[in-house]
């Protein structure tokens, strides 16, 4: 089965020259890539295999929104996913749960395909990892919220677990609780909701640790950040994601040449 890399550029590159670059050295099918706002059309433009994703959006349609940038926009630049809730959000935009909630609703009802980061702090795991499914289950509870009710398609809702002490650390997640987590909240939303999302991992996923990661069949995918900058590692990672693994070779080889 082949699973899906997912490529978050966070606040990189520098300018669009760079961007442009990246994206056609990452340009692989079952990957998407988010590029910050600025270089979205761009990156768009250069892309033949990949899927374009944003790393946020908001609820509003268009309007007196300052600074926001809406889903409608999105959808006429040809936007197919949104990361929505991330931690790195949470944190430094003071991200609410009832926010993410609102915007994970208009992406749904705007039938964009919506990655959804859930993960606990480091506090919480040292507690163990029962703790740090009681997180996720309460962040998920908040975030799906009326989700019943909205223009819902199963592939459209993904779900990132991303423990955030692993992302830009270098130090993921050991496999079993990965594998353990992504059950979880695999049977969690199938009892809830009916649904039987992607779940994909992200937290210091690299091209070392990708193939025993990407080779557990509960998880789906991967959502890579400091290693989707680096184009030869994010390539390997890639590679490694099976179903791919003969035509991204294939790619792979013509790139170096
Ligand atoms: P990382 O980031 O791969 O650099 O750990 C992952 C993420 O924040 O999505």
């Amino acid at each position: 089965m082949s699973k899906l890399i997912i490529a978050n550029w966070k606040t990189n590159p520098l300018n669009i020259a760079e961007g442009i670059e990246l994206a056609k050295a990452s340009d692989f099918p079952n990957v998407v890539i988010c590029p910050p706002f600025p270089f979205l059309n761009a990156v768009g433009e250069n892309l033949t295999n990949a899927s374009l994703g944003t790393q946020d959006v908001f609820w509003g349609n268009l309007g007196p929104y300052t600074g926001e940038v809406s889903w409608r926009q999105l959808l006429e630049l040809g936007v197919k996913y949104v990361i929505i809730g991330h931690s790195e959000r949470r944190i430094y935009l003071k991200e609410t749960d009832e926010l993410i909630n609102n915007k994970l609703i208009a992406a749904l009802n705007a039938e964009l395909k919506v990655i959804l980061c859930v993960g606990e702090p480091r506090e919480i795991r040292d507690k163990g990892i029962n703790a740090a499914k009681n997180y996720v289950e309460q962040q998920l509870d908040k975030d799906l919220i009326g989700i019943e009710n909205c223009k819902l398609k199963n592939e459209n809702l993904l779900i990132a677990y991303e423990p955030i002490w692993a992302i830009g650390t270098g130090i993921s997640d050991k496999l079993e609780d990965t594998i353990g987590m992504a059950s979880f909240i695999k049977t969690l939303l199938a009892s809830r909701y009916s649904l039987k999302p992607l779940v994909l991992y992200g937290g210091s996923v690299n091209a070392a640790n990708a193939k025993e990661i990407l080779s557990a069949k509960e998880i789906d995918g991967a959502l890579v950040g400091g290693a989707s900058l680096k184009p030869e590692e994010f390539q390997e990672i890639v590679k490694f994601s099976t179903a791919l693994r003969a035509y991204a070779e294939n790619l792979y080889i013509k790139h170096q040449s």
